[in-house]
């Protein structure tokens, strides 16, 4: 793979959102194989577990993920700062803490959503973690923690963190019921709030915001990026992959044509290998693929062989051959194409 994919350019303005169990490395590894200048984001590592858990496990990476954020969950200072140190000589991008996750495991530690209710708090830690490290450091939120947007609070939260030196926001632009809702129904069911986002730009123009929640394509992210100024997308990267064919050419011209998903196919074949000979299970690296023929006519079948190959202990070599076969080449070499409906 040329050296050139592993720019740590973190200035483009599309990224892929931070999901645990889904943002692992080999998540990772394959979108850069689609994308080379989207911006990537870990599941998020809590400091509990990085402190006490097998580090490496957590932390390494292929240089080509590049630019690549750590997300950090935690509530003492002290260890985020120990976090967030690892982060950058682990050679990391970026650091992001995580201000926005409603899970009842999240909350009972005082940190995700809670740290939106204290944001006094929230800037002490935003300090130790900014002054622990020279690589950029950013958080990720949501509206608010009601029924409705406190806009009060919300403008106090962005104005506490703005003051500990934090400039980028990441706003998951809903909020997060915490009375009646679980950590799934509150990525669904408050209403989406874009134009709150809209409003924070505006209010405060010195400061980088980047929406998340609900975008599921490039033109979308594309008009967003008029009222904002960096767009990040979650289930819709999973989903549906090579959504992110178009993204360089798009978001940065003069990138040349997107790969077919043949080349990226036959491009995540080393890598595989290289995984499986390390004792990676083939499952848990190919459950990622299943999503590339997402919205073409043979995106069943894909899926198919793809979870029989597994069941049949082939290497995964095979197992993509095996399953690339029953494809029709003209899907197999057919290129994004720039529509971006
Ligand atoms: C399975 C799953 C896991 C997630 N894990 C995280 C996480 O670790 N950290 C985080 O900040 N957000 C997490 N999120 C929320 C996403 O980052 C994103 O904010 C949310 O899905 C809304 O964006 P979307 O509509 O583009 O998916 C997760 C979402 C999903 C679906």
């Amino acid at each position: 793979m040329s050296s050139d994919l592993s720019v740590k350019d973190l200035d483009f303005p599309l990224s892929i959102a931070p999901m645990m169990k889904l943002t692992d490395r080999h998540f990772r590894y394959f979108m850069r194989l689609i994308t080379r200048y989207t911006v990537l984001y870990s599941e998020m590592i809590t400091t509990f577990a990085l402190l006490r858990g097998n580090r490496d496990k957590l932390l390494a990476f292929d240089p080509v993920e590049l630019p690549l954020v750590l997300q950090l969950g935690g509530s003492d200072a002290q260890s985020l700062a120990l976090c967030a140190r690892m982060a950058q000589e682990y050679g990391f991008s970026a650091v992001n803490l995580n201000a926005g996750c409603p899970s009842p495991k999240v909350q009972k530690g005082e940190f995700g959503i809670k740290l939106m209710k204290n944001p006094d708090f929230a800037a002490e830690l935003y300090n130790t973690i900014k002054n622990a490290v020279t690589i950029p450091v950013s958080v990720k939120h949501r509206l608010g923690i009601e029924n409705k947007v406190d806009y009060e609070q919300l403008y106090r939260f962005i104005e506490r963190l703005a003051a500990a030196g934090c400039c980028h926001f990441i706003i998951h632009a809903r909020i997060a019921d915490l009375n009646t809702l679980d950590a799934k129904q509150n990525r669904k069911i408050p209403p989406l709030r874009h134009t709150d986002v809209y409003h924070l730009k505006k209010t405060f123009p010195g400061l980088i915001f980047e929406l998340n929640g609900g975008v599921t394509t490039l033109k979308e992210a594309r008009e967003h990026l008029c009222k904002t100024d960096k767009v990040m997308i979650g289930r819709a990267a999973y989903a549906d992959p090579y959504l992110f064919a178009n993204a360089d050419s798009f978001f940065k011209p003069g990138n040349g044509l997107p790969p077919t998903r043949r080349q990226v196919i036959e491009r995540i074949i080393p890598y595989l290998q290289k995984q499986e000979a390390e004792g990676i299970n083939p499952l848990s690296m190919l459950r990622h693929l299943m999503g590339l023929f997402r919205y073409t006519s043979c995106a069943r079948a894909w899926r198919r062989y793809l979870s029989e190959s597994v069941k049949s202990n082939k290497p995964v070599d095979k197992i993509l051959e095996h399953a690339q076969k029953g494809l029709p080449s003209e899907i197999l070499d057919d290129r994004a194409r720039l529509s971006l409906s």
